[in-house]
């Protein structure tokens, strides 16, 4: 039997495929960059990783194996560790941590072996680093996620033994509300904070210099609290701004801070790391725990 056609089939599919068109390498269009600048030829090692994205603000511990060439050391903060010593220990407690920034806290926690930290943070620079941090220094308990913690806290029907909140409450809109959403989600928080005094900065005094002077009285379960507009000036131009969301962001008193606390049920406060002198504002630790909920 005669099969029609079987000799032009088979050429068409199996003859040799004709030479590609080389085309001259054409210049790109001014600005563009070419997917090879994307690619790290040197000797792969954890420098090339910090290397990646700029902008650190802290220290590496030595064993990362790798220099950010930045000057503030809070791999070993002795604020983290009065916070553990507190909770009289993290070993198989959950903890959720608010804005870890470069991770040196995640790193510190860690150390204690928690069951898990959940780490949560806004700023896209600040996540990558997290990660290369993790991938440097083996946090394989620790998880970073990346957008709004407040969403977070409003969202995830989560509760956790601890919450770690440093370098945090001072960069809201609302203050009172992050502390609400916290308590909402666990009984032992902890907080480092600036906090606004006119006693300890006194009119002329150069910290008061980011305040815009207007005051906003929110009231909260017969407290009216004092919330102190700040603006940070433009300090978002740098790649190492470690703020907030908004421009806009309000300081809390000292002991307005303590009374919303209370008022949510928290009837264990302690305090510690008081600084009144600390060059960016008075700044203290709150540790504050409850045994149920209000
Ligand atoms: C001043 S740093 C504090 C870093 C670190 N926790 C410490 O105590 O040194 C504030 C961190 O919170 C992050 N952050 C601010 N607002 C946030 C938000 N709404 N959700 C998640 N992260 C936020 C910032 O990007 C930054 O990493």
């Amino acid at each position: 039997m005669k099969v029609k056609g079987v000799r032009g089939w088979f050429a068409r599919t199996f003859s040799a495929p004709r030479p590609a068109t080389v085309h001259a390498a054409q210049p790109l269009p001014a600005g563009q960059q070419s997917l090879f600048d994307e690619y790290v030829d040197a000797l792969p090692s954890a420098q090339n990783a910090v290397n990646l994205i700029p902008g650190w603000n802290h220290a590496l511990p030595p064993e990362a194996g790798a220099v950010t060439n930045a000057p503030i050391v809070l791999y070993a903060d002795p604020r983290i560790e009065w916070c553990v010593e507190q909770c009289g220990g993290i070993k198989g407690r959950s903890v959720l941590e608010l804005g870890p920034l470069e991770a040196s806290h995640t790193f510190m926690l860690h150390k204690h072996e928690p069951a898990s930290i959940c780490a949560v943070e806004a700023n896209k620079l600040s996540f990558m680093r997290c990660l290369i941090v993790k991938e440097l220094l083996h946090l394989s308990r620790a998880q970073f996620m990346l957008g709004d913690f407040h969403k977070w806290l409003e969202q995830m029907p989560r509760r956790y033994d601890l919450i770690v909140a440093s370098g945090v409450l001072y960069h809201m809109i609302n203050p009172v509300r992050l502390i609400e959403l916290m308590a909402h989600r666990s009984h032992t928080l902890y907080l480092w904070t600036h906090y606004f005094s006119d006693v300890a900065m006194p009119s002329g005094d150069a910290r008061r210099g980011a305040f815009s002077g207007e005051v906003e009285e929110f009231p909260y379960h017969g407290l009216t609290v004092r919330l102190h507009k700040r603006s940070y000036h433009g300090a978002w131009r740098n790649k190492a701004f470690c703020g907030g969301m908004h421009d806009e962001h309000s300081w809390m008193e000292r002991d307005q801070i303590l009374a919303v606390l209370s008022v949510l049920g928290f009837h264990d406060i302690r305090t510690a790391h008081e600084m009144t002198d600390h060059p960016n504002g008075p700044s203290l630790s709150i540790f504050a725990t409850r045994s149920a909920d209000p």
